[in-house]
This record gives C-alpha cells, structure tokens and sequence, in this order.
C-alpha cells in the first residue's frame, strides 16, 4: 500500500517537534517530513531516536525561499501540509518585527503556492487565539471562531495576516485547508523564552523569574499533546475551510502560574521579580472549544496534571535546556531583561 506523505514544517521546533515525535509513533504508514530552517528555536537532537526510522525524513529550508520549497513540493508531492514554522515569541516581535512579516506572511504564502500547485489533500495551519486580540476579565466571555480577528502584537497581525491569506486560497482556489486556533502550550521541549519553561528553569537554578506588569494576565494553557491530538484530529476530520478552536478551559493569571512552579519545586516567592510590563499586554485569553468537541476532541490533562508531568521532565532533562540558557540566548536573556 502507498503510504501517504505528511510534511510537517517547523518540526524542530516545540509543538512541531511533539507532533513529529506524535504521528511516528501513531502511524506508521505516514511518511514524516520535517522542513524546519534551524533558527535559534529549532532542534533536531530530540528527533535522534527516530534517525533509523524509515518514515522520518529531515529537510533543512526556509519556507519563505520560494524556488527551493518549489523544488521540494515537486520533488515529494506531499499529501498533507503541516505548517507550524514560524518566528513564534511575542517579545521578539515587539523589538523585531521584520523576519515576523517575512517568515509568518511570505512564508505561509509559498507554501500555500507549492500546495495548490501539486494539489495537497489537506493543508493545516496552526493558527493562535492571540489573533483575536485580547478579552476583558469577565470570566463568561470566550474566544469562538466567529470572533472578529484584532490582533494587537507584530507576531499576533503577522499569524492573522497569514490566517486570511489560508482562508483566500480556499475561497479563491479551492484549497482543501483548516486554520486551527490554539491558546497557550507547554510540555516537553518548550524553548526557555516562554513563561513556564522560563520559569521553571530558572526556579530550578534558584534565580529571579521576571514577572510582567502585575501578573494579573490570564492565559488558558493547554498541554502540548492534547493540541497534537486536536491538529491530528482536524487533519483528518476537519470540513475543509473551517477553523476549530483549541483550548481546554484551564485559565490562570500569570502570577498563580508562577507561584505553582515555585511550590511544587519548593522554593520560596521570594524568586518572584515584577518587572516592567509588555508593551501593549494583552490581558486576557479564553478558548471555548466547543466546536472541536463536537469533532470529538477531548484532552488529556488539565493544567495541574499538565504542570506536574512538564516540571518533572525539566528536572528530568536538565542537560536539553543548560545546553541553551548557556549558548546566545544569555545575550537575548540581558538585552531583554534587566535582573
Ligand atoms: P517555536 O518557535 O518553538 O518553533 C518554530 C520552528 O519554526 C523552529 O523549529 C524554527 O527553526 C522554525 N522556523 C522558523 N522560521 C522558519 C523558516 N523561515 N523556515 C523554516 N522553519 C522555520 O514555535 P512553537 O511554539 O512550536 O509554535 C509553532 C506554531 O504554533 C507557530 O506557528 C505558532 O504561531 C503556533 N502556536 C504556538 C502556541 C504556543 O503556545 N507556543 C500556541 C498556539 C499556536
Ligand atoms: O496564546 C497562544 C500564544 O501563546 C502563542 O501564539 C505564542 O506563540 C506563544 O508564545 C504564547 O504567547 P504569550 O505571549 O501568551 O506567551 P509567553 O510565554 O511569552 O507569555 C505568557 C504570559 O506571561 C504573558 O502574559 C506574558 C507573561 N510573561 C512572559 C515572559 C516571557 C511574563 O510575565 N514574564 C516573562 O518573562
């Protein structure tokens, strides 16, 4: 039997790298192919165990360097698109947004060309829920996929921007795509810029963790695996030009966030650094995930088992995460912070 062929773009990367390791080890009549430029956030070392697997290839390119991913798309002619590759921190975008617009745009444009020109079954692109802007601190109010987009980031206007031009190649060319829409992730091989495994590493080496603002932001966090199984799920269900939100409902301020990492590593609060705030925060994110529901999702954490499982395997991973925190991300860590 022919086997399909999955690319998967940005595979090196957090949520791209767990979805790589998710669908090799639950198909194995997919080919795996990870497309990934290897930029700072990127990583294959995790995929190392997978090396003699015959279903998992490695193609080092940039998306946004049209004659090569053209060559490839012609080459393979894969059957389902992936796309998760992009610049993806939101303080980066605040002081940088130029490689946003190139990567997050352009990027998700020759894709979308290379897929409409081979004829993809099925191009998913993983979408966030900042590109609705931002909620108020009424707890009844959520993110539905009818919520007008109003992203209020470079990084959040770059992922709209790209979101309306997948929604234009559907409605314009017939491409068969689905936008999912997912709040905060964490899990295994989160990359040490973002808040939980900022925080937790740092707890672990006793040193200050800076806190924006106050730390009354709220974030609906979701474990990594459970927005792989929702993406696998849209990939194959998913009625073609429709987005699917995706969150499980476990909203926390950002300092209830932090003060959970500190207790369970049994330090002291006294590690807690509030700092000066993001420049225009967005306060508040909530997911309602009904429509995925109904497509028959559901996950399989919650945030305090979640938490408990991410915080173990940072202890447990030790070497992953120093082999980072120690390389040029010291200069980001100090151009970005002033503790
Ligand atoms: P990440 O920054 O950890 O990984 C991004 C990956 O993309 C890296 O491996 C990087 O090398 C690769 N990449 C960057 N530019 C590239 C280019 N020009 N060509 C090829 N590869 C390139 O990001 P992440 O947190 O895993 O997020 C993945 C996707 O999921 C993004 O599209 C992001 O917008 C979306 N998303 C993230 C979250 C979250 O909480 N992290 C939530 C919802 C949606
Ligand atoms: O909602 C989905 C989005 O979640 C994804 O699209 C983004 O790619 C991903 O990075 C994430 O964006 P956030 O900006 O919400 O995540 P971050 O971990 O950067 O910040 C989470 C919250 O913590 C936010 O309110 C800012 C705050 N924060 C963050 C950092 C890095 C701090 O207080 N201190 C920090 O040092």
């Amino acid at each position: 039997m022919k086997k399909n062929k999955v690319l998967v773009t940005g595979g090196a990367g957090f949520i791209g790298g767990n979805f790589v390791q998710y669908m090799l080890d639950k198909y194995s009549d997919y080919y795996i192919f990870n497309l990934d430029l290897l930029t700072y956030a990127g990583d294959i070392t995790k995929h190392h165990s997978y090396k003699e697997n015959e279903n998992y290839h490695f193609i080092k390119a940039d998306i946004a360097d049209r004659e090569t991913i053209m060559t490839i798309f012609e080459k393979e002619k894969f059957d389902y698109v992936v796309h998760f590759a992009a610049e993806s921190h939101v303080d980066r975008s605040i002081s940088d947004p130029g490689i946003f617009v190139k990567t997050n745009v352009l990027g998700t444009q020759v894709l979308l060309d290379a897929s409409k020109e081979i004829g993809v079954s099925k191009f998913v692109h993983v979408s966030t829920d900042e590109v609705y802007g931002d909620l108020d601190f009424d707890p009844t109010t959520f993110f539905t996929e009818k919520t007008p987009l109003q992203p209020n980031s470079p990084y959040s206007a770059s992922k709209a921007s790209s979101d309306l031009l997948v929604r234009a190649y559907h409605e314009t060319y017939g491409l068969p795509v689905n936008i999912t829409r997912c709040s905060n992730n964490y899990g295994p091989y989160h990359f040490p810029e973002k808040l939980i495994p900022l925080t937790i590493s740092r707890v672990i080496n006793d040193q200050k963790v800076p806190v924006y603002g106050d730390g009354r932001n709220i974030r609906d966090w979701l474990h990594v695996i459970d927005h792989c199984a929702a993406i696998d799920l849209v990939m194959h269900e998913g009625v073609n030009g429709e987005v699917y939100n995706v969150g499980g409902h476990n909203e926390r301020t950002n300092l209830e966030v932090v003060k959970t990492v500190i207790k369970t590593l049994g330090k002291s609060e006294e590690l807690i650094e509030f700092v000066k705030d993001r420049l225009g925060h967005d306060k508040r994110y909530a997911i309602d995930p009904t429509k995925l529901e109904n497509l028959g999702w559901k996950p399989k954490y919650n945030f305090e088992t979640g938490i408990a499982q991410t915080i173990q395997w940072y202890l447990d991973n030790k070497e992953w995460w120093d082999q980072i925190i120690s390389g040029e991300y010291q200069n980001y860590f100090e151009k970005q912070y002033s503790i």
